[in-house]
C-alpha cells in the first residue's frame, strides 16, 4: 500500500518558494499536512497571502497555512523584495485569495504536527526562524521527524547577501545558528547555492512550458518575469535561479543529488555574518549534523520538474530536454 509521506513546508513564499510549492502540491507520494510562512523574501503576512495564491492555482486552497515569524531571533528584518517585488511574487499583482484566511500559530503547529504524525518530513525554504522558536520552546520536537531538508548556506560557492553568506541563513543567523547547534535526532540535508545555483529557469524552459499546462505557464510566466529582469542586471544572468524547488524534488528522487556527512556551524557576527562552516577536514572532531549537498543532475531535476509541476508528457520530455538544457558547471 503507498502511504503518502506527510510534510510540512516551513517558506517565504517568494518566488522560489512558490515554485517549489507546485512541485510537492502536484506530487502524488506527498501528504502536505500544512504550510508555515516565516518573513524572508517578503513580511510572513504577504508570504502567507502568496501561499494562498498558489493552493488557489492548484484547487488545494483545503490545505491549512500558519503565518509564524515576523522578525528574525536577534537581527533587524531585511527582506528581498528587491529581488521578488514588493508583493513577494514579482509584483504579478495576482488577486489577492479572500475565500480562506491564513491562520497564525506556525510554531506550535509544527510541534503538534510533528509529535502527532511520526515520520514527518520538515522542509525549511527560508529563514530558520520558525524552526529556532519550536525548537527553543521544545527541544525533541524533531524527535519523530523522519526528515529535515533546508535549502540554505553554501559549501565552496560564493554567498548571495555577502562573499560568503545565503540569504536564509544571513537573514536569521541567530537561528540558524540555534538549528545546526542542537544535535537534531536527524541529519539536517543542506541544499545550498553549491547545488541550487545549477537550476537555472531559462528564457527556453520558459518557452517550452508555454506547451504543456496553460495556467501553469501563465503562472510561472507572470511571477518569473521581474525575476529574469533582476538576474540579468544584477548578474548578467538569461533566466533565474529557482533555489528551493531542488529541496522538494530531491526529497522524490535522492538520486538527482550527491553530497556528504560533516559537521556544520553557522556565523553570526561581523564579515562572516550567516556564513555556514562546513567542517569537511574534521578540524574540530565534532559528530556530523549536516548532509551538504554537492552535485546535481540538471537533466534529472528539469525532468521531475516539468513533468509533475507542468504535466509535460514523458516521452516529448525526454525527446525536448537535450534542447532545453546546456548543462551548467
Ligand atoms: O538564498 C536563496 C534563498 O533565499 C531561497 O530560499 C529564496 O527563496 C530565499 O528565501
Ligand atoms: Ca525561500
Amino acid at each position: 500500500m503507498n502511504t503518502k509521506k506527510n510534510i510540512i513546508i516551513d517558506c517565504d513564499p517568494g518566488i522560489d518558494d512558490s515554485l517549489a510549492l507546485l512541485l510537492a502540491l502536484q506530487s502524488e507520494e506527498f501528504n502536505v499536512v500544512g504550510i508555515t510562512i516565516v518573513s524572508g523574501n517578503a513580511p510572513a503576512a504577504i508570504g502567507a497571502q502568496n501561499a494562498l495564491k498558489v493552493l488557489q492555482l492548484v484547487n488545494r486552497l483545503d490545505i491549512p497555512v500558519y503565518i509564524g515569524a515576523e522578525e528574525p531571533l536577534k537581527v533587524p528584518f531585511e527582506s528581498a523584495q528587491d529581488t521578488h517585488g514588493e508583493d513577494g511574487l514579482g509584483n504579478s499583482q495576482i488577486p489577492p485569495v479572500t475565500s480562506v484566511q491564513p491562520k497564525t500559530e506556525a510554531v506550535s503547529f509544527i510541534q503538534k504536527t510533528l509529535q502527532q504524525n511520526p515520520g514527518t518530513t520538515v522542509f525549511a525554504l527560508g529563514p530558520l526562524t520558525n524552526i529556532a522558536l519550536a525548537l527553543k520552546e521544545d527541544p525533541n520536537c524533531f524527535a519523530e521527524a523522519s526528515r529535515f531538508i533546508a535549502m540554505g548556506g553554501s559549501y565552496l560557492s560564493h554567498g548571495n547577501c555577502s562573499p560568503v553568506a545565503e540569504y536564509n541563513f544571513w537573514c536569521d543567523p541567530e537561528a540558524a545558528k540555534f538549528v545546526f547547534s542542537q544535535n537534531l535526532p536527524v541529519s539536517i540535508e543542506m541544499v545550498g547555492l553549491d547545488v541550487t545555483r545549477k537550476i537555472v529557469l531559462t528564457p527556453t524552459i520558459l518557452e517550452y512550458m508555454k506547451h504543456t499546462d496553460e495556467q501553469i505557464y501563465q503562472f510561472i510566466q507572470q511571477i518569473t518575469q521581474f525575476y529574469f529582469d533582476y538576474h540579468w542586471e544584477h548578474e548578467t544572468v538569461l533566466g533565474c535561479v529557482i533555489n528551493d524547488p531542488l529541496t522538494i524534488a530531491y526529497a522524490l528522487d535522492p538520486t538527482l543529488a550527491k553530497g556528504f556527512n560533516s559537521h556544520v556551524e553557522i556565523a553570526t557576527t561581523g564579515i562572516s555574518r550567516g556564513q555556514s562552516i562546513v567542517d569537511d577536514h574534521n578540524f574540530w572532531q565534532l559528530p556530523n549534523n549536516s548532509y551538504i549537498l554537492t552535485d546535481v543532475d540538471q537533466t534529472a531535476f528539469w525532468h521531475l520538474f516539468l513533468s509533475r509541476v507542468c504535466k509535460a508528457e514523458g516521452s516529448q520530455l525526454s525527446q525536448v530536454l537535450p534542447q532545453l538544457l546546456e548543462v551548467r558547471s
